[in-house]
């Protein structure tokens, strides 16, 4: 039933609301320390600051794997600052965004020649190093050295929309919903670890985007949104603009030995950096097809980017390998291969499509 009073807001009280949630309903993630051994060991910073990084634009499940797998292959900060660049792209792929992982080396090496190896504790160094804006410092702060700050994540930015129903839509409320979310922290103290991590827990798994679990809510008490008006509606978006499309053709160039060509691409393209199939630039134009070939259309596929959507029509042509020529940035990879070289999502997609195809031929 919903009451029209007036909620008088306790930050102590809201505060002990969700820290006694969280000790009984926190989520087992492999970033962080079993709950029994919690209160005895400190967090490891390069754990916290490795999964803030993936965590950024990806939801916790896809992460987990890759979190799991970085950690098993370079246990320590040390470890990863002394990485091989390729090999962390190649582990990397999949995850998307992979400007992260370019800063995710940088910052490793960084952290490794400037400070010791040891994160520094301070914003306004953590904000100096690539890949780390003001969300990711206030995480480190936070969760890794319990320093009081203001952390705000996707679902604490819900989560704060609906607590004080702010009426103004995203993204020009975020300067509001942050100030906001500063009475949520005000004053946590020992708990300055946990809350940002509880929020976020609670955002995923009670305070989600679409049928909020209200009734499960442990601060329900204090939400506006719940109280006056229906919590689904906040935060407010603008509306959407429509992603501009770009085209492109990929080839899949395929020898009598089943040999298929692969490139890295260049460093200053999307991608860059990363292993693909040759193509034409996404407008078309650029790397032509090699002439005299029987290329045949195999069909397309779409990719959603974050600032576009890519159509590419895949063109598949046989090639005998004494006619082949390489540039110097492709190689040829066995067709059964293909899964081990570490390409990115968009030509994963290519090669699923074109393996479905020879399934049926
Ligand atoms: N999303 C971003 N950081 C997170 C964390 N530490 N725990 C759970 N979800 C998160």
């Amino acid at each position: 039933m919903k009451k029209s009073h007036v909620i008088e807001w306790d930050t102590k009280d809201f505060q002990q609301k969700v820290m006694d949630w969280y000790g009984k309903n926190a989520r087992d993630l492999p970033w962080r320390m079993p709950r029994e051994t919690k209160k005895a060991v400190k967090p490891n910073p390069y754990h916290v600051w490795l999964s803030e990084i993936m965590l950024q634009q990806t939801t916790v499940l896809a992460v987990k794997s890759y979190f799991e797998k970085f950690t098993h292959l370079w246990p320590t900060l040390a470890d990863l600052a002394h990485a091989d660049e390729d090999a962390v792209m190649r582990e990397w792929a999949g995850l998307g965004y992979y400007a992260r992982a370019r800063n995710l080396i940088k910052c490793a090496r960084e952290v490794f020649n400037h400070y010791d190896g040891a994160f520094p504790r301070t914003e306004k160094e953590l904000l100096k190093l690539p890949g780390i804006g003001r969300y990711t410092a206030a995480a480190i702060l936070s969760i890794a050295f319990h320093q009081e700050s203001v952390v705000v994540d996707g679902n604490i930015e819900r989560i704060t929309s609906r607590l004080f129903m702010i009426g103004e839509p995203l993204p020009q409320s975020k300067k509001t919903i942050y100030q906001q979310a500063s009475i949520i922290y005000d004053g946590i103290g020992c708990s300055a670890s946990d809350m940002p991590q509880a929020l976020m827990d609670i955002g995923a798994t009670i305070c989600t985007p679409k049928s909020p679990k209200c009734s499960l809510c442990p601060v329900c008490s204090y939400c506006q949104a719940f109280h006056f008006s229906e919590p689904e509606k906040y935060p407010h978006k603008a509306s959407k603009l429509k992603k501009p499309s770009r085209v492109g053709e990929v080839y899949w160039i395929e020898t009598e030995n089943q040999q298929i060509v692969v490139e890295k691409r260049g460093g200053n393209r999307m991608l860059g950096n990363m292993a693909g199939l040759p193509g034409t630039n996404w407008d078309g134009y650029g790397q032509e097809k090699i002439p005299d070939l029987d290329w045949q259309r195999a069909g397309e596929i779409t990719h959603v980017f974050t600032h576009f959507s890519l159509k590419l029509t895949i063109m598949k042509g046989k090639i005998r390998s004494s006619m082949l020529i390489l540039n110097k940035n492709q190689y040829l990879v066995d067709i059964n291969n293909l899964g081990d070289v570490g390409f990115p999502s968009l030509f994963r997609k290519v090669i699923h499509f074109v393996s479905t195809l020879k399934e049926v031929e």
